[in-house]
């Protein structure tokens, strides 16, 4: 079905006709697009069956990819888990309201679709004032995938969300570009020990400083095995023309644009601030300082979706070293690549 998607300006400050008008589409099990600190979220009522479905349909996911829960408060998390771990509360504590999602057994709570018909469920507490004001003021546990149709970059600002959405959804809340650029780190406390299962905006050294050693998913190193979340297998946060994840100095880089050209090829190149002024012969889009790869995480998607508005028929993107956040930047840019091209 096509809606006539209605637009809600919060950049600047949060406006409670807006938000209850925004409220009271989803109590109608109608599906809405909110900022987080993270990336923006498609959000659904969480126990609703019915308004779940409409999510799927709105992005084109497949049904056997599981959503994250997003609640407004800590107290509302055992509400539909079977128990809270020490680890977790800890965690908890520490962390949420912010970029860490946990994997906990489902009391069975929330619609069988949220699930996808796994024994656990995932929840997160978003860290940002207009996604808190929409879960306060709806007064439901709001299901949420990043608010891009599936397989595109997750959207970091409204114009994102309505470029891949509108039409496609009820509503969608304009809350300004988000802070930390990509998606929660989906963190299993289901069993002994925690695992990571895809990096996000807090860092396996942040949370060992908390809890000790963390283990990683093997899938996230090794393309061969079957990862724990089943969205990680999907290919992702692809641009429309092929992506060459590029790994090398500054000549080996200027020389891939140069044999891309002789071939009669226009060249897009995604570098940090440091390599765009030394590289010529291409389209340049910029994502930061490579000294600061929070911002470069903050760019990313960004940097990403830029080029599907230009005419380019191949794009290099240089690649980051994987500390920090830029375990998560990389986990991206592999999956949005269609090949890695290595200085030997
Ligand atoms: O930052 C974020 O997490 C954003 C914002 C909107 O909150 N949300 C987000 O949702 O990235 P989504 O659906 O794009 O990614 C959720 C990831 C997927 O890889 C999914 O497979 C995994 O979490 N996931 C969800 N429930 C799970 C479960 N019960 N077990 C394992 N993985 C799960
Ligand atoms: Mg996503």
């Amino acid at each position: 079905s096509t809606f006539e998607t209605k637009y809600w300006n919060m950049r600047d400050h949060v406006d409670h006709v807006s938000l209850q008008q925004a409220a009271e589409l989803l109590q109608q099990e109608e599906v809405v697009a909110f900022p987080t600190e993270t990336v923006y979220g498609l959000g659904a009522d969480a126990t609703s069956e019915k308004a779940v479905k409409k999510i799927f349909e709105a992005k084109g996911r497949p049904a056997d990819n599981p959503l994250i829960v997003h609640m407004a408060k800590k107290e509302q998390i055992h509400e539909v888990v079977q128990h809270i771990p020490d680890i977790a509360h800890k965690l908890i504590d520490r962390f949420l309201p912010g970029p860490l999602t946990l994997i906990l057994k489902s009391n069975g709570r929330c619609a069988q679709n949220v699930t996808a018909g796994l024994s656990t469920v995932a929840v997160r507490i978003p860290d940002h004032p207009v996604a808190i004001s929409i879960l306060d003021e709806c007064g439901l546990p709001l299901a949420a995938p990043s608010a891009n149709l599936s397989g595109k970059p997750s959207p970091t600002r409204a114009e994102h969300v309505y470029d891949d959405l509108n039409g496609r959804i009820a509503g969608i809340i304009d809350g300004g570009p988000t802070g930390v650029g990509v998606e929660s780190t989906v963190l299993d406390c289901s069993g002994e020990k925690p695992v990571i299962l895809r990096p996000g905006g807090v860092t396996k050294q942040d949370l060992e400083e908390l809890i000790g050693e963390v283990d990683v998913d093997p899938a996230l190193s090794n393309q061969g095995s079957k990862p724990k979340s089943p969205g990680m297998k999907y290919k992702h946060y692809a641009p429309d023309a092929p992506m060459w994840l590029i790994e090398g100095d500054l000549k080996f880089f200027q020389s891939q644009i140069e044999q891309l050209k002789q071939s009669g090829k226009r060249v897009g190149v995604i570098v940090s601030n440091e390599h765009a002024s030394e590289l010529e012969g291409a389209v340049i889009h910029t994502c930061g300082s490579k000294e600061d790869l929070r911002e470069v995480a903050v760019q990313l998607y960004h940097a990403l979706r830029s080029f599907d508005q230009e005419d380019v028929d191949v794009i290099l993107c240089e690649s980051f070293p994987e500390d920090g956040v830029g375990q998560a930047v990389m986990n991206r840019l592999k999956k949005a690549a269609t090949q890695k091209i290595s200085q030997t």
